[in-house]
């Protein structure tokens, strides 16, 4: 009995959860604030040309190419066992030109089958705080920390997270987004190198720097989607919503009303 009670009111948490991040209008997509061009229909950036929603063309046709040149490096990388025991690598999918980019942890089995990042139940919820924002997953950009699965889906071990980090770098770099938003622990504290808990980093801009010459670049962490589907509360899913809030409201974006 007991446990069907449990049972029911974790099915009504998750309704909720996803309530809380649908029911906002989709927007359109405001091609001059996001620096888009005209969309011209889906380009991809990762080897995987026929991926389906995501890219727009843009005029910088650089930017595209040296994603797609990444994009083969790290299908083709073997500097850790990964690459060996993945099925398809996840470089990372998007708006070339996004002015935020989504950083995970690393991909999960749903990822590794289809070589695309947050297309799980993660992703699905990832989609939805998007779309919350007045956005769509095609205006932003989202990748991970790790391109490669681990096996069973553990964590990454450190000697991955340094051999994986300049592919993620150099990405940022290409991209130069004004804003990154490091989704959960390990993205946070990767990217700004501390050991801070993502509960005390979160709610606040941070600085990552890609090295000691180049300026800034403003990083918002905040709960990864699978820590919001395993510990719903209404109070983390606000605390979430407040991130994304602050993320719109530093680049001058409008802020959907709940
Ligand atoms: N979790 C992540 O961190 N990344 C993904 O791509 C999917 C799930």
């Amino acid at each position: 009995m007991a446990e069907k009670g449990d049972l029911k009111k974790v099915f009504n948490q998750h309704v909720q959860l996803e309530d809380f991040f649908t029911g906002f209008a989709v927007r359109p997509v405001r091609d001059k604030a996001l620096g888009l061009t005209a969309c011209e229909g889906p380009v991809s950036n990762g080897v995987k040309s026929d991926e389906p929603d995501v890219l727009y063309q843009s005029q910088d046709n650089d930017v595209i190419a040296e994603l797609k040149q990444l994009a083969k490096e790290v299908d083709a990388c073997r500097k850790c066992d990964l690459g060996n025991l993945r099925k398809n690598s996840v470089p990372g999918e998007g708006n070339p030109h996004a002015q935020i980019v989504f950083v995970g942890e690393g991909p999960g089995a749903d990822e590794d089958a289809q070589g695309r990042p947050f297309v799980g139940r993660s992703g699905q919820l990832l989609d939805k705080i998007i779309v919350a924002m007045g956005l769509k997953r095609g205006d932003v950009y989202i990748c991970n920390i790790i391109k490669c699965r681990p096996p069973e889906n553990r964590e990454p071990r450190p000697e991955e997270i340094i051999s994986c980090l300049p592919y993620l770098k150099r990405q940022l770099s290409l991209i130069r987004p004004q804003i990154i938003v490091a989704l959960g622990a390990p993205a946070a504290k990767t990217l700004l190198e501390t050991n801070k808990p993502i509960g005390q980093l979160r709610g606040k801009f941070q600085d990552f720097y890609f090295d000691d010459f180049s300026p800034p670049i403003k990083l918002m962490p905040t709960f990864h989607p699978a820590y919001l589907l395993r510990n719903y509360s209404d109070e983390n899913r606000r605390k979430v919503w407040e991130d994304m809030k602050t993320v719109l409201a530093e680049l001058g974006l409008p802020i959907p009303k709940k």
